[in-house]
């Protein structure tokens, strides 16, 4: 039995900012269901301390990257087959906030040594320098957060193999190089031209595309992209000289969370056979955010990050169009200021045609999904995305930019594509609007959305494959 280690900051429900947390969530369990021995090593945030039964402890040193003290536990998660070694380490993970940056906003100033812990962490439990009852053959490392975890391997040559996933190379994790001799490693790492060095910073992501023996990226599209040097911010090189290494896998979706079947967020359930309750959902969304109940066109809804990769701007532009078409305009999104403040304004020109939600919210965004009509995705980038393959199971078609892992999954049968660069986000909406009007065209392609799986277990076969390639 192939035995995984994952590290990653995020993990759905308890630490969560994007799409990271549903897949680090999701994959070892579904690994799991094909026969891996899984287990995911996280930060001790305090959701994950709160949330962890009993659970013992593999390993304790004191002073370490000047903590007092700092414990590994092994125990599970509520409702997870799948273990966790959680990093317990108050001084640098008991703070309030998401995982990265302060309540208020702005980045811890200690990140580099809260994540050089993780990867520190991972990269014992991998040696089995840690719990000698157990050590992986493969350790998997999710973004740039724990990808120290290769740097501290770089010199042990343990026997153990590692593949970094891409989640999102926009966030590298560039930092200043003058706590460097707090990290423990080698000089040479960081030396000019080495593996951690990058225009004079310490960069986490570089180290993981360069030292691991594998890297993946959550969609083929994005893979070629990256390589391409489209979207490389500079590290495009870097991943090209790793090009025979590099491997899009896309993201599955997670239905026993993501599905109108069983959906507890919804007023009430529906499917293919059935959907009259996705009107249902539709007036509650309406009433919820005390939108016109009398209009006749398509339902829009934004789920995101609110930021450029995404492309709201485009949305921000399009708004006056979209009301003018006769459709209504839903957002439940947080992140940049001026975008927050943008869609604040569009609600309050039309309230009865555009709701806003400006914060992170669950339940409202199970309610988009299923009482929308078609989701907005005009990202510029995307890695994989997978609001777009949610949305499908809900019947509300996705419209999206033709990029990434957007190209990959979205097609005309199901969805609406297009190039800002030959068509203008207003236009798409206004033809969408068109195809609303025409119920039988409009039906055919929900079913085929709601229809289409996109469930993890072909995605866990093909890590597992590469796991089994690296074990020779
Ligand atoms: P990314 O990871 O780039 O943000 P994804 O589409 O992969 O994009 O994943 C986004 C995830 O975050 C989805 O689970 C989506 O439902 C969730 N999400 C985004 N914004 C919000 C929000 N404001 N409230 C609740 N969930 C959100
Ligand atoms: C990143 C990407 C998103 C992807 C998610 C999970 O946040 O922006 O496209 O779906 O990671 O892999």
């Amino acid at each position: 039995m192939t035995r995984v280690l994952h590290a990653t900051t995020e993990l759905f429900p308890w630490v969560k900012t994007g799409g990271l947390a549903d897949v680090t969530a999701a994959l070892p369990e579904a690994l799991a269901d094909i026969g891996v021995d899984a287990r995911t090593v996280v930060p001790g945030f305090p959701a994950i301390m709160a949330a962890l039964g009993d659970a013992s402890p593999v390993y304790e040193v004191a002073g370490l990257f000047g903590t007092a003290t700092m414990r590994v536990l092994h125990g599970f998660l509520p409702n997870r087959k799948t273990a966790v070694y959680v990093v317990d380490a108050p001084a640098l993970f008991q703070r309030p906030g998401n995982p990265y940056s302060h309540p208020t906003g702005g980045d811890w100033s200690d990140n580099l040594l809260r994540f050089a812990m993780l990867g520190w962490a991972a990269a014992k439990l991998a040696a089995g320098e840690l719990d000698r009852q157990w050590r992986p053959d493969v350790l998997h490392v999710h973004d740039w957060h724990p990808a120290l975890a290769h740097a501290y391997l770089a010199e042990a040559w343990p026997p153990v193999k590692t593949v970094f996933t891409i989640h999102n190379i926009d966030y590298p994790g560039r930092f200043p190089p003058h706590d460097y001799g707090r990290l423990g490693l080698a000089h040479w790492l960081a030396a000019p031209y080495g593996p951690l060095e990058f225009f004079g910073d310490l960069c986490f992501l570089k180290a993981g595309v360069l030292l691991a023996h594998r890297v993946t990226t959550v969609s083929p599209t994005y893979a070629e992209e990256i390589s391409l040097g489209k979207h490389g911010g500079g590290l495009d090189a870097i991943v090209r000289s790793r090009d025979d290494r590099l491997v899009g896998i896309l993201n599955g979706v997670d239905y026993g969370t993501w599905d109108p079947r069983h959906d507890t967020h919804l007023p009430t359930t529906y499917d293919p056979h059935d959907v009259t309750g996705k009107t249902i959902c539709k007036a509650q969304l309406r009433q919820h955010f005390a939108l016109a109940d009398d209009t006749a066109g398509p339902v829009f809804i934004v789920v995101s990050r609110l930021n450029w990769q995404k492309g709201l701007d485009l949305v921000v532009n399009a708004t006056e169009t979209l009301v003018a078409a006769g459709a209504q305009l839903v957002v439940v999104g947080s992140g940049d200021g001026h975008l927050e403040w943008q869609f604040r304004q569009l609600q309050q020109r039309f309230p009865r045609q555009v709701g806003v939600h400006l914060g992170y919210s669950e339940p409202l965004a199970h309610l988009a999904m299923a009482g929308g009509d078609a989701l907005l995705m005009p990202s510029r980038h995307e890695p994989c995305g997978l609001t777009q393959l949610y949305a499908k199971r809900y019947g509300t078609l996705p419209v999206v930019q033709s990029v990434g892992g957007l190209a990959d999954t979205v097609d005309h049968h199901s969805g609406f594509t297009f190039d800002e660069q030959f068509t203008s986000l207003s236009d798409v909406i206004q033809h969408v609007v068109h195809v609303h009007h025409d119920r039988t065209r409009w039906q055919q392609m929900m079913m085929t959305a709601m229809r289409q799986n996109f469930g993890w277990e072909s995605s866990a076969y093909a890590y597992l494959r590469l796991y089994q390639e690296l074990q020779g």
